[in-house]
């Protein structure tokens, strides 16, 4: 009998990334976990639900973004575009179409990837419905501070109610050296204890900076020195493809 922890089919983990809270981190997280599964090498998919299509503009061009705006607006998404960091997306941000659409446009790709990472919108819309209806798992990045902390009971009860596995609350734009932070930090993981991952994303300019020139970050840092951030994605991913 092969063990338990053995894949038995080559289907994709389908994991949505998901705080209904703008600006937690959602998008950048998406990107370079995708990244750091790719470089773990894994197929990944990055699947572009929101409509702000903020994936999309910080994976590939201007052009491609307005491709995808034209062919959307004509009645199709299209396909999974191949980034140089070897994640394919799947830009369905212009893409109008009804809950049961969306998860079968995403679900129709699961035998092509190990993962498919699913980007949702800051708000509990038909879209983020969608990503949470069409995955297996659900990621739940935050922020050390009050109204991020606030939400995550009610995160962690809608994945519940889709019978969703919780890879992991984790805290984005960390910094050490404000109490505050280091307070929600110790106040979140005595909370959430059970979900809780030990690798904070630290705040980092690595990130905005990349993003304002569209590009991963793995992309913009061409230091040999390891950078804390970019690591603490490549930990979360080890934990992801180890759950
Ligand atoms: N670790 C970090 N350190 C510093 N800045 C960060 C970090 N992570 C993300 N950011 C910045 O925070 C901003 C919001 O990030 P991002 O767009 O990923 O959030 P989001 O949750 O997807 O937002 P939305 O809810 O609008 O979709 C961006 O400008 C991004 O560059
Ligand atoms: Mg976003």
């Amino acid at each position: 009998m092969p063990s338990k922890s053995i894949k038995l089919t080559s289907e994709a983990k389908i994991v949505a990334i998901v705080n209904n809270k703008g600006g937690v981190g959602k998008t950048t997280a998406t990107v370079h976990i995708g990244c750091a599964l790719a470089q773990a090498g894994k197929k990944v998919l990055c699947v572009d639900m929101d409509t702000q299509a903020n994936l999309a503009q910080n994976f590939l061009t201007r052009k491609y973004v307005n491709t995808a705006l034209k062919n959307a607006q004509n009645g199709s998404p299209l396909p999974p575009e191949r980034h140089s960091s070897g994640v394919d997306i799947l830009t369905l941000s212009f893409y109008e179409a009804t809950e049961k659409v969306y998860i079968a446009s995403i679900q129709a790709r699961k035998n092509e990837y190990d993962f498919i990472l699913i980007d949702s919108p800051p708000s509990l819309e038909k879209r983020t419905i969608a990503s949470l209806q069409a995955s297996e798992y659900i990621l739940i990045p935050t922020e050390a501070e009050q109204f991020a902390f606030s939400g995550i009971s009610n995160l962690l009860q809608l994945a519940a109610t889709y019978n969703l596995k919780v890879l992991g609350v984790f805290i984005n734009k960390y910094d050490p050296k404000k109490q505050v932070h280091k307070a929600f930090r110790s106040f979140i993981a005595d909370q959430f204890s059970q979900v809780f991952l030990n690798d904070s994303i630290p705040m980092s300019t690595v990130f905005p900076n990349a993003q304002a020139e569209n590009k991963t970050g793995f992309e913009f840092y061409s230091s040999k020195k390891s950078n804390p951030a970019l690591e603490a994605y490549h930990a979360i991913a080890k934990s992801m493809i180890e759950a």
